[in-house]
């Protein structure tokens, strides 16, 4: 009997001592959650701990009101305090780590709020010489400045977090239609499009002055096209988007030095519709998903950057886009009663300040251009032999406050046309084994290039392309 006590109340005490370890380590290990989960209210009642950087600070008499913002969405959480846990050190900017329970908020603004019982200032910020000022709205070409703090402010991260959800639904696009993601190589030794923009790649300690690191002349990729051709010769549907890399000298708002280029190849297609199908889907299906899944980012711009653009978004996905041949735009620019400075004769660049015209012709809705001059495009072009004039089957995508978005074309795949090409130009021993693509199962194929970063600015409306991607290179500037 004096044993079972003996072992009752030893049970009885060991119970207790794992229920006051455990309860003395819920205390001491709050769930650690990100600002956007302690904002879904799924953890109400818990006793939680957030990382952030303060977004705000007012402090009153009865209570110390924080917000704190660690990048996970939009919205920030408010800390309710005792203003016993204020110090000197929290300031706008600095970055905290907060403890306490999540409570249900009194306030409409925001659905919860976390009571704090203990903050502790992680990185201090002095934020007389921080280049951001609380509550102050900067816009973007302020904040370029500062590549290194911008992701800080409300709008670039809201940039960041759009760019992250485009390139998901990019993905899935390609993924639920059948292609196969190929990672086509940055260095490269062609130049696909011809143009000579490219920038020669080198070992910075070359161990023989007069030898190349690959024994030929190696570049970084202006687009992955060639490769993904070479691979759509087997997987029928291939695509990749990734760096790409144009040495223009170019101050423009629409071109970069290093930007972010979506290409698909097609094998068996003979038509360039089969070609704007896909980047109109692709277009419509990344906007559509971006609109719905990331609304209040997508709305800092919308609102606040360019207000009133949703609605010009709303009108591009409303209707089908148009289409148009060169010859058609030719015209249409010709009988335009606008001084334009490129000449705008057949068989000239469309420029610009035409691309511009032609979409505000079209009621500022995207629009196909088709069939361009044969001489204006690179070699692989296919050659549109039955055409009174001579052109290629080439396709622009032109879309509203841009000009071009997509370039693609159907392939030259027949040997004797594209040889005779490449001799013509003097590629054909630097293309020998692209000729050996048309001799091994050529198939008419064709694809597309779209311009990832002038897709953002046509969605958010920004004007220039430095401010929606994280860290812009382009002549003259390498920050970071
Ligand atoms: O028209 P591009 O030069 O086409 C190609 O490179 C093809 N090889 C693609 C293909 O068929 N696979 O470039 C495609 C798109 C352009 O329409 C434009 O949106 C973007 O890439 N682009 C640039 N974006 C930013 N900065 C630059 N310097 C750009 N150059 C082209």
């Amino acid at each position: 009997m004096l044993r079972a006590a003996a072992k009752t109340l030893y049970s009885t005490s060991v119970s207790r001592r794992i229920l006051l370890t455990l309860r003395h380590f819920s205390k001491k290990t709050p769930r650690k959650l990100r600002v956007s989960e302690a904002i879904s209210g799924s953890a109400l009642g818990a006793d939680i701990q957030v990382s952030g950087w303060v977004r705000s600070v007012r402090s009153q008499k009865a209570n110390l009101f924080l917000d704190v913002n660690d990048g996970s969405s939009l919205q920030s959480l408010q800390i309710v305090a005792s203003p016993k846990l204020n110090d000197p050190l929290l300031t706008f900017g600095s970055a905290v780590e907060v403890r306490g329970t999540l409570k249900k908020s009194q306030h409409q603004k925001q659905p919860v709020e976390l009571e704090a019982e203990h903050i502790h200032v992680i990185g201090e910020c002095n934020s007389v010489d921080f280049p951001f000022k609380i509550k102050e709205r900067h816009n973007l070409e302020y904040i370029r400045q500062f590549p290194h703090l911008r992701g800080r402010t409300n709008a670039f991260s809201a940039l960041l977090r759009i760019r992250s959800e485009a390139t998901s639904a990019i993905h899935s696009y390609f993924k639920e239609n059948g292609f196969l993601h190929i990672h086509t190589p940055i260095i490269t030794s062609n130049d696909c499009e011809g143009a000579g923009e490219l920038f020669q790649i080198e070992p910075s300690c070359p161990e023989s002055e007069d030898q190349n690191f690959f024994s030929v002349p190696a570049y970084l990729t202006v687009s992955g096209q060639l490769h993904l051709e070479v691979l759509s010769g087997s997987f029928s549907r291939v695509y990749t988007f990734g760096p790409t890399f144009r040495a223009e000298n170019s101050q423009s708002r629409r071109h970069l030095a290093e930007f972010y280029m979506v290409e698909a190849e097609v094998a068996f297609t003979q038509s360039i519709q089969d070609l704007t199908k896909v980047m109109e889907d692709v277009f419509r299906w990344t906007t559509e998903h971006v609109l719905a899944r990331c609304a209040h980012d997508v709305d800092v711009f919308h609102k606040h950057v360019t207000p009133g653009h949703r609605d010009a978004v709303e009108a591009m996905l409303k209707e089908r886009f148009h289409v148009i041949t060169y010859s058609e735009a030719i015209n249409i620019l010709n009988r335009s009663c606008q001084t334009f400075t490129f000449p705008t004769n057949w068989g000239c660049n469309l420029q610009t300040e035409h691309e511009k015209y032609l979409v505000k012709h079209c009621g500022e809705r995207p629009v196909f251009v088709t069939d361009y001059p044969y001489r204006l495009k690179p070699f692989y072009a296919r050659d549109n032999r039955d055409s009174p004039e001579h052109t290629a089957a080439a396709v622009d995508l032109l879309v509203p406050g841009v000009g071009e978005l997509c370039g693609g074309s159907l392939r030259e795949e027949r040997l004797d046309l594209l040889r005779a090409r490449l001799e013509e130009v003097g590629l054909e021993d630097t293309y020998s084994w692209y000729l050996d693509l048309r001799r091994f199962g050529s198939v008419p194929h064709g694809g597309f290039g779209m311009g990832f970063e002038r897709y953002l600015l046509c969605i958010l409306g920004v004007d220039n392309i430095k401010d929606v991607i994280p860290f812009p290179r382009f002549s003259h500037s390498c920050l970071l």
